[in-house]
C-alpha cells in the first residue's frame, strides 16, 4: 500500500497543513553501521517533497562548515590516540554548531528537518561503547544541543553482523573500514542494544524500525511513523539558554 496516497496523512487540506508546519519538525535517524538510515531518509525526503514539505536533509558528524571540518578528524580515526573523552567533546562542538548554524535556523524557519545521526549516537558510541561517565555526557549532550530535542527519532535496528556486511558492500572494494566500522562485533552488538535501551526508556520520542526488512517495506514503514507523528505533534516548547 502507498501510505502518501491516502491524502489523509497530509491533513488533505493545503491551509491545515500549513499551519501544521508552522515551527518545523526534526527528526533524526539513528542506529548501527550499514542499517539503510541514509537510503531511507532519501526515500522519505523525496515522498515529503511531493507532498510539497519543505524538507532539510542533513547528517553528523558534518551538516555544518565548523562541523564539516572536525568530521575528518573523527572519521579518519586521528582523534582516537587521545582518547574517547577528545572525541565526545569534538562530536559535542561539531554539534553545536550543526545545531546553531542548520538545524535551528531551519526548524523556526518551519522545515522538517532529517538529521542522519545526533545526539544519540554521542550517548551510544562514546558513552555506552566509550565507557564514559554519564553524568559527563548529559553535560556534555546539554551543551552542544542546547534545548534542541528531536521531536521525532527512529532507531534503525538490525543484526550488526548483517549491517556490517551490507556497510562493507556498500563501499566497495578500494575503501577500508573507519574509526568506528572497525570496531569488534561484540562492540557492535553492544550499541544495539543501547540503543534499543534509549528507544525503550523514551518511546514518546523513540520508534524501533525492524532495518532487516526489504528496503521497500522500511519504506513504508518509516513514512507512516512520520507522518503519523506530524498528525499528532504539539507545538513543541524548546528550553534554549538565554544568550549571554
Ligand atoms: P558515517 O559514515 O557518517 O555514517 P553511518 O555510519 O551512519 O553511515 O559515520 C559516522 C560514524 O561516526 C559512525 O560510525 C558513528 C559515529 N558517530 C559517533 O561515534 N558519535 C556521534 O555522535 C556521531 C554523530 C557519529
Amino acid at each position: 500500500m502507498d501510505l502518501l496516497s491516502d491524502e489523509s496523512y497530509d491533513g488533505g487540506e493545503r491551509g491545515q497543513r500549513h499551519s501544521r508546519l508552522t515551527g518545523g519538525f526534526f527528526i533524526t535517524f539513528e542506529g548501527g553501521e550499514g542499517a539503510g538510515k541514509s537510503t531511507q531518509i532519501e526515500r522519505l525526503a523525496r515522498r515529503m517533497r511531493a507532498k510539497k514539505y519543505d524538507v532539510l536533509v542533513t547528517r553528523e558528524p558534518g551538516g555544518s562548515p565548523g562541523a564539516e571540518a572536525v568530521r575528518h578528524v573523527l572519521l579518519s580515526g586521528a582523534a582516537e590516540p587521545f582518547g574517547p573523552k577528545m572525541e565526545a567533546i569534538l562530536f559535542a562542538a561539531a554539534r553545536s554548531d550543526h545545531v546553531e548554524q542548520v538545524i535551528r535556523p531551519a526548524v523556526e524557519r518551519g522545515s522538517i528537518v532529517l538529521c542522519d545521526r545526533f545526539m544519540d549516537s554521542s550517548r551510544v558510541y562514546q558513552g555506552v561503547t566509550g565507557g564514559l561517565d554519564p553524568a559527563f555526557m548529559k553535560a556534555l549532550e546539554e551543551v552542544a544541543i542546547n534545548g534542541m530535542v528531536p521531536d521525532l527519532t527512529l532507531i534503525f535496528d538490525i543484526d550488526p553482523a548483517e549491517g556490517l556486511r551490507r556497510a562493507t558492500a556498500r563501499r566497495g572494494a578500494g575503501d577500508g573500514p573507519d574509526r568506528f566500522e572497525k570496531e569488534t562485533l561484540a562492540i557492535h552488538q553492544r550499541r544495539r542494544e543501547a540503543f534499543l535501551a534509549i528507544a525503550e526508556a523514551e518511546p514518546e520520542r523513540c520508534i524501533v524500525i525492524d532495518a532487516s526488512a526489504d528496503a521497500g517495506v522500511v519504506e513504508n514503514v518509516v513514512t507512516a511513523a512520520v507522518f503519523a507523528a506530524l498528525e499528532r505533534r504539539m507545538p513543541v516548547q524548546r528550553k534554549q539558554t538565554a544568550p549571554v
